[in-house]
């Protein structure tokens, strides 16, 4: 089995849906302004999802695990290898995913995090295909899974109104027949002061700030150049063209910048795949997210070939093409 193939996807949100009116309400009792006409104008957010505050980014990637082994036909018993792509871990150590495994009724096989921050997930889907092919796993749970509400300074109008949480999965299975095509990773840690959470624990304490910071205009240049590359490269190394993709499925972050991309590839907007305008911005958990309410919606339909990619801080990107 030379290849490895999506064979389920899952996902979920936590239940408290917070529109931009609400988020505004909210902000005005600190003496923030801010508007739902320009959250929509300036990024296509509605709303966003915010979890509880005893739920954990593991608790959330579970709920889209336990839909994606379903959609499969699988059994937690099945899964030979988890990765959990998060920036907002339940703890410094150990891993989400090993917590996750145990959440899930299994013990044993590999379980690790992977943390590139908004392309966390096509960074854990790339690991997972290339484990699937040496033979080191033949089932994979490849989960993104976030509590961005954690990390939010609800003080700084100009990041707060752009993330939520939520989770997102899909198992990976060794296959004969084609699925992952092709992927591309990169990283550039110069970049590093244009979105990062600076902070640290030492000493007991956290040194540094524990919230988001991010440099919006600077960010979003870099991510349209870059998304542009990553695509390209990712469709030359499987032999591809623009022309081949069905649906492109990007990061969700900005309306702006999904379609910007949508236009370098000369793709319609019909075969952009949004749920931003509901999810907000939910970093690794975005593309898995969108992937699974487009299986679900029927859209995004099996032999079909769609383009996944994403951006984030580190600064990290990259791509994947895949049959589903
Ligand atoms: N409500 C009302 N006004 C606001 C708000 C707000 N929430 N936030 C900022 N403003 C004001 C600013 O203060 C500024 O006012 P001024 O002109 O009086 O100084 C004005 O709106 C314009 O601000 P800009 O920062 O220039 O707005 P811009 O058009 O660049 O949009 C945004 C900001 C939405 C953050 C944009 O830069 C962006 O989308 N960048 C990319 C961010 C992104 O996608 N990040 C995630 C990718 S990676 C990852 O997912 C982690």
């Amino acid at each position: 089995t030379p290849f490895s193939r999506i064979t389920g996807t899952g996902s979920y949100l936590p239940p408290r849906r917070v529109t931009n009116d609400d988020l505004a309400k909210d902000l005005a009792t600190r003496g923030i302004e801010t508007s739902d006409q320009w959250i929509v104008e300036r990024t296509g957010i509605h709303a966003r999802h915010f979890a509880a505050p005893d739920v954990c980014s593991s608790d959330l990637g579970l709920e889209a695990a336990k839909h994606a082994l379903e959609a499969a036909g699988r059994k937690a018993s099945d899964v030979d290898l988890i990765i959990v792509a998060t920036s907002t871990p339940d703890m410094v150590f150990p891993s989400s995913a090993a917590i996750l495994q145990h959440k899930l009724g299994i013990a044993g096989c590999p379980a690790f995090d992977v943390q590139a921050v908004c392309s966390g997930f096509v960074y854990a889907l790339t690991v997972a295909d290339a484990m699937i092919r040496t033979g080191t796993a033949r089932c994979a749970l490849v989960i993104g899974a976030e509590v961005f509400s954690r990390i939010l300074d609800f003080n700084d109008r100009t990041t707060c109104v752009l993330f939520g949480d939520g989770a997102g999965a899909v198992v990976l299975e060794a296959s004969d027949e084609p699925g992952i095509l092709a992927s591309d990773l990169h990283a550039d840690g110069k970049h590093v002061g244009i979105l990062c959470v600076p902070g640290h624990v030492s000493g007991g304490n956290v040194l540094g700030t524990p919230l988001l910071h991010m440099d919006g205009q600077a960010v979003f240049k870099l991510a349209v150049r870059v998304l542009e590359e990553a695509a390209r490269a990712t469709l030359a190394k499987a032999g591809k063209t623009d022309a081949d993709i069905d649906w492109l499925i990007p990061h969700q972050a900005n309306i702006r910048i999904m379609e910007g991309t949508a236009k370098k590839l000369k793709l319609p907007r019909e075969k952009l795949v949004v749920t931003v305008h509901e999810h907000g911005n939910t970093s690794a958990a975005s593309i898995p997210l969108a992937l699974d309410e487009a299986v679900r919606s029927g859209k995004v339909k099996k032999g079909e070939t769609l383009m996944l990619e994403g951006v984030g801080g580190g600064f990290t990107w990259g791509a994947v093409l895949l049959n589903l």
